[in-house]
């Protein structure tokens, strides 16, 4: 499918997609392989998606690589994700290029080791007047992180006084950004795991059985239809 012909077949179209790729871990358990594998596997499914999505016009793709929470794993496991982000961003440049793919960063930089937010900040950079799909990696991310860092850039403004949503979300991490309308979890779980809190307020959800490693184009496109078939009423009545 080409760009922007989805908008032509479907009413409904997300314009932000987030998605909590889980799953890699039983993934590879259940080959009797390392966790590590299952994340590598993970990166191809990542890749894969992020054709899929800037094929299909979408605007904007959030993944939830690496939350504030994944610290809490063993440092091989740690230092592997943060390698594989590594060689996705200088592996895949070329393509960013050709695909007119913008990426963007969500979740605390300060706390990433110096090599990966340097790499990320010299992607930003170089990709940053492309007007394709824009990608949006969380990593370092928690929601809750996200509002008290707004929170400190509020009262570092001394901008308490004209508090409304509208302005706090200035101080949110990429206020630009338009609310994620789907919210796409693998592997079953049904919970928000600390992702996009504020942004994701509105969104819907759908959850599938899927581990991400075993997630294709087809069950992506299957998640859209769903979003598409969905009625939003933000709190409010039927129209
Ligand atoms: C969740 O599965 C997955 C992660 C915390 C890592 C996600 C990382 C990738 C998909 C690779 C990097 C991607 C990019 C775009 C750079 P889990 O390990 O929690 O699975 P489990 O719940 O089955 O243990």
């Amino acid at each position: 499918m080409k760009g922007g012909e989805l908008n032509t077949e479907t009413k409904k179209v997300p314009t932000h997609i987030g998605i909590i790729m889980d799953g890699n871990g039983r993934w590879a358990k259940g080959r009797g392989q390392m966790r590590t594998q299952g994340h590598l596997e993970g990166l191809t499914t990542a890749k894969k998606t992020v054709k899929t999505a800037s094929d299909m016009g979408i605007s904007y793709l959030t993944l939830y690589v690496f939350s504030t929470e994944n610290w809490k794993r063993t440092a091989d496991e740690v230092s592997f994700i943060m390698a594989l982000v590594k060689q996705y961003l200088k592996g895949e440049l070329n393509f960013f290029r050709e695909n007119r793919i913008r990426i963007r960063h969500a979740g605390d930089a300060s706390g990433l080791p110096h090599e990966i937010a340097r790499e990320i900040q010299e992607v930003i950079e170089d990709t940053k007047a492309f007007e394709g799909l824009q990608v949006i990696l969380a990593l370092n991310y928690g929601g809750r992180d996200e509002i008290i860092r707004g929170v400190r850039r509020l009262l570092a403004a001394d901008a308490q006084s004209d508090l409304t949503e509208e302005t706090f979300r200035q101080y949110l991490d990429n206020p630009d950004i338009p609310d994620p309308d789907l919210i796409i979890r693998t592997a079953g779980e049904m919970r928000t795991s600390n992702f996009l809190l504020w942004e994701g307020a509105y969104a819907e959800y759908v959850v599938s059985e899927k581990l991400w490693p075993d997630w294709t184009e087809d069950d992506f496109k299957a998640a859209i239809a769903r979003f598409s078939g969905r009625e939003r009423r933000y709190g409010g009545t039927k129209a």
